[in-house]
């Protein structure tokens, strides 16, 4: 097995998102579920799911789409989740397991590739994930291809920035870490045109706006420590990150009112339908 450094720069990436979820997954859902589930209920609302569907979920992580899914198509259907990170897809098929959930199945696979035959699935859905991913035109085409005919695409991606102190705090942190960031693909500038080139069409999009409250600072830091961005934190050499931290709070305080940190977030739901 090569090392990362000796690796093609998508499969690279890919070992980045890897670790970077797998390190984040444990207090993913706790310290971030306040922002993904409510984009995952609200992308399965859009979608229109139908009881009985098969459903695929595209870096379905700790199973914000997932669930919801599985709650629309009702006994008589099924769901897939599919993602790069073993530690995510091991918790979020231990929940499913949990809850005696048995229409609904778990693996590591990568969207860029899927190991589905074609025209399995009535719904293909992916929240926050292939904006990331190295290659999204590749999963695009997986996701028409794994879908019938008729079949219903969704997805969500960032929009543009409402408090532009986020991504600033963000900025500083990078400046005191050793890895990139992973960053964005050009599926966030414009998921309409690259659907429409993977032959999707009937493509809508809604734009709205997700308000999430941190306790205090330290909260902000914890969702921060618990998302793609957990890579990036663990190249910060330990001896500068708490000088990191307090710099990215320097940015983020004046948005502390009342005790009490709000963030808004913009989020595109894009929909669409293989013809
Ligand atoms: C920000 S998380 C979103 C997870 C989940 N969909 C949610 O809304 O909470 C992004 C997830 O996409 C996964 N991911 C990124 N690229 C992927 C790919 N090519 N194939 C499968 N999973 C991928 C990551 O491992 C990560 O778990």
């Amino acid at each position: 097995m090569p090392s990362i450094r000796e690796q093609a720069p998508a499969q690279r990436r890919k070992a980045r998102i890897t670790r970077s979820f797998d390190l984040a997954s444990d207090s993913y859902d706790e310290a971030n579920g306040d922002f993904f589930n409510p984009v995952g209920d609200r992308l399965v609302d859009l979608a229109g799911l139908r009881p009985g569907d098969r459903v695929l979920d595209l870096g379905c992580g700790r199973g914000a789409v997932l669930f919801a899914a599985l709650a629309a198509v009702g006994p008589d259907g099924y769901v897939a989740g599919v993602d790069l990170s073993p530690a995510m897809v091991h918790r979020t098929a231990h929940q499913a397991a949990g809850a005696r959930l048995r229409n609904v199945s778990v693996r590591v696979d990568d969207a860029e590739d899927l190991g589905f035959p074609d025209q399995s699935f009535e719904a293909v859905l992916s929240s926050l994930a292939l904006m990331i991913t190295p290659d999204p035109d590749a999963a695009l085409a997986q996701a028409h291809r794994v879908l019938v005919p008729g079949g219903r695409f969704g997805l969500t991606v960032f929009g543009p920035d409402v408090q532009p102190e986020w991504r600033q705090a963000a900025r500083t942190l990078r400046d005191y870490a050793e890895d990139g960031p992973l960053g964005l693909n050009s599926l966030t500038d414009a998921p309409e045109t690259a659907l429409a080139k993977a032959g999707f069409t009937g493509i809508r999009t809604v734009e709205e706006v997700v308000t999430v409250r941190y306790a205090d600072l330290d909260g902000w830091w914890s969702s921060v420590r618990s998302d793609g961005h957990r890579g990036l934190l663990e190249s910060i050499p330990s001896d500068r990150l708490d000088e990191a931290r307090e710099a990215a709070y320097d940015v983020i305080r004046p948005l502390a009112a009342g005790g009490s940190l709000t963030r808004r977030t913009a989020v595109r739901y894009v929909t669409a339908r293989r013809p």
